[in-house]
């Protein structure tokens, strides 16, 4: 019997209406277009607005949209993993919150927190779940509201990030296509760079907390910067090298939208042309773990059956990691 494999048979996602420019936020902090343009790539990004919403309802709206072009029902799910740092609350997992919305009962899910990486990381545990022949339809989502972490008087992290979702169908296919291989890594020392100080259990949530602000991204950009550009890039040509595939092999760079000169350098070690490599950073920054399936919706139109995808993130933790994709169906 030939070897399964788990395909991604359908892509949606969901972008919040209300656009925040630079324009608007020159006007809420000491910066321009010009420097965001130029030092990230961002023109704009999609902000969440409306009392009581969350991470889950852009999700939802995001796996209902999918659930009417591939004619499926709810009750047809067998898991629901959500990759995301900002959950509607601490606990219940996000993931449950959109099962409930959803009217999903067959199924069971939880989150799986890996910032930046957390769409690859949930992907590759997901496909674990196929590959192993004991589930036949899994939603890997990937969603976050960063507006509800941005410090919008800090101008070293407010224009990076946006609010997003998006949602893939992981099903198993026997045709060759589908995740080929993988490499995931982690560095936990690298959390000094990128976090969030106070709500977790070390800090609970307290006036102090709060006044002290430390309830938003802390970021040393530089930092984070020197080991995003490195690292996507290594695990990408790693990756590249493992499976033999040459830069004329693959199709498509899928990297996680960060910023658009980690974007290049990773593009250029792995010596794919600039129109190999997806990009939508200037339409909606960074929305963590929403950058890939986003961008994979985005393109999708321009996606064949066999095309070779190799899809990327660095983030905090530190994680990173690759992914092969031969990708399943031509739209
Ligand atoms: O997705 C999760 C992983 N995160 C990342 O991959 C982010 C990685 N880091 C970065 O993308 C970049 O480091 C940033 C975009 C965060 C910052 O860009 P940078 O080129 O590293 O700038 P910098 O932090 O070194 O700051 C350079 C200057 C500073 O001024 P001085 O000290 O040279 O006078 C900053 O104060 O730019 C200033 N600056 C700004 N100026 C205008 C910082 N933010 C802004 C701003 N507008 N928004």
């Amino acid at each position: 019997m030939s070897k399964i494999t788990a395909a991604i048979t359908g892509v949606e996602a969901y972008l919040p209406e209300y656009i925040l420019t630079n324009e608007e936020l020159s006007r809420m902090v000491d910066t321009s277009d010009e420097w965001i343009m130029t030092r990230i790539g961002i023109k704009e990004r999609r902000i969440q607005k409306g009392e009581g919403l969350g991470t889950s309802d852009m999700a939802v709206e995001a796996v209902k949209k999918l659930f009417k072009k591939l004619s499926i029902s709810p009750e047809e799910i067998d898991l629901v993993i959500c990759a995301t740092v900002t959950p509607d609350m601490q606990f219940p997992a996000t993931a449950n919150v959109i099962c409930d919305k959803l009217g999903i009962l067959n199924a069971f899910s939880f989150d799986i927190g890996a910032a930046c990486s957390g769409f690859i990381y949930t992907l590759v545990t997901a496909s674990q779940y196929i590959e192993s022949g004991r589930y036949k339809k899994i939603l890997v989502i990937g969603a976050d509201k960063m507006s509800s972490i941005v410090d919008y008087t800090d101008r070293n992290t407010c224009p990076i990030f946006g609010d997003g979702a998006g949602v893939v169908l992981l099903e198993p296919t026997t045709d060759g296509t589908g995740i080929i291989d993988y490499i995931c890594r982690v560095d936990g020392s690298g959390r000094k760079h990128l976090h969030q100080k106070a709500g977790g259990s070390v800090k609970p949530a307290s006036h102090e907390t709060v006044d002290a602000k430390e309830h938003f991204i802390y970021q040393e950009g530089q930092a984070v910067f020197k080991f995003a550009v490195s690292k996507m890039a290594d695990v990408s040509v790693e990756l590249m090298e493992k499976n033999h595939l040459r830069s004329e092999d693959i199709a498509w760079l899928v990297p996680h939208q960060a910023n658009l000169r980690i974007i290049d350098a990773t593009g250029k070690r792995m010596g794919l042309p600039p129109e190999k490599v997806m990009i939508n950073i200037e339409k909606y920054g960074n929305t963590t773990s929403g950058t890939i399936p986003i961008c994979l919706w985005d393109y999708e139109k321009r996606l064949k059956k066999g095309d070779n995808l190799i899809i990327a993130a660095f983030g905090g933790g530190f994680t990173w990691g690759s992914i092969y994709v031969k990708w399943s169906y031509d739209s």
